[in-house]
């Protein structure tokens, strides 16, 4: 479907790589005179492979979403590298962010965010085609059906306007636009955290089927380490900016190596 293909890269070699991250802010609290810094991520190392699901666990503010717009190459770390299909990212110029975000994509937690309210959801969908010029005109028209089908909508979807749709729907229209220039990896932040309790199991599901028929690289992240449970093939446990724990999932899951792992574990199960 695209006029320039994603370059064939080593089957073995990860598609995004962090190695050693950090990232500080600037606090927010902090006065104008004394400002303080805050270091969101802690010398993080991780790899997302190709049609491999990584977990990534954590309260609220342990950092999560910075290392998310780290692989997604929104925000720059403050030192450690970067490696897309094996290159490290030195500068953070608009070719290079346009580059990483054909490669890499995002489904952040609050589909009512993520849509503009006044666009139709075939025009959402078409937007990205258009902005990056993939195929023709009538091609595009395809390949927006095509993703309405992909997650499960239909084509009555194309007309209606984001505030005519339910959450889960919504979180439907932003995973078929996170998958519309063909990505090789999909981060998922907190995707189904906003939604009713009854349609958080089907749009998990819905991500594990993507990641499985078009061999995606996913990472999934949650406040809730049940959640990634039962999706996840390698669990990252983040506190404080800090990875504490990493492994394959029934490792970390049958035999937590970390104390606040078990913590975490042992919180009431959460319905999704
Ligand atoms: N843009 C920002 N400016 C200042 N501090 C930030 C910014 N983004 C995040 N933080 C801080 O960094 C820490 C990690 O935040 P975040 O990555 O959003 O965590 P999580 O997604 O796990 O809840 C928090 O202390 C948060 O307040
Ligand atoms: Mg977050």
């Amino acid at each position: 479907m695209s006029a320039t293909p994603v370059p064939a890269q080593d089957a073995a070699g990860p598609v995004v790589e962090l190695r050693d991250v950090c990232v500080d802010f600037r606090s927010r609290t902090g006065s104008v005179f004394r400002t303080q810094r805050v270091r969101a991520v802690e010398h993080v190392s991780i790899e997302v492979h190709r049609g491999r699901t990584l977990g990534i666990v954590g309260e609220s503010g342990s950092g999560k979403t910075t290392m998310a717009k780290v692989l997604v190459g929104l925000q720059e770390p403050t030192s450690g590298e970067i490696r897309f299909d094996g290159e490290a990212v030195t500068r953070y110029t608009a070719a290079v962010r346009r580059r990483v975000g054909r490669v890499v994509s995002v489904v952040f937690q609050d589909p009512a965010t993520a849509l503009n309210a006044r666009m139709r959801i075939g025009e959402a969908l078409r937007d990205p085609l258009d902005v990056h010029g993939v195929g023709t005109p009538a091609q595009r028209t395809a390949r927006v059906r095509e993703l309405l089908h992909l997650v499960g909508l239909p084509d009555s979807a194309l007309e209606a306007m984001p505030g005519q749709l339910s959450g889960g729907q919504r979180q439907r229209v932003a995973i078929a636009r996170a998958l519309s220039l063909g990505p090789e990896v999909v981060v998922a932040d907190e995707p189904t955290s906003a939604l009713d309790v009854s349609v958080r199991a089907q749009i998990l599901n819905l991500l594990a089927d993507l990641k499985t028929e078009l061999n995606l690289g996913m990472v999934f992240i949650s406040h809730d380490i049940q959640t990634v449970r039962h999706v996840s093939d390698e669990i990252v446990v983040m506190r404080r900016g800090q990875i504490v724990e990493q492994g394959p999932a029934a490792r970390v899951f049958d035999d937590p190596h970390d104390e606040y792992t078990r913590t975490l574990l042992a919180a009431a199960p959460a319905l999704l």
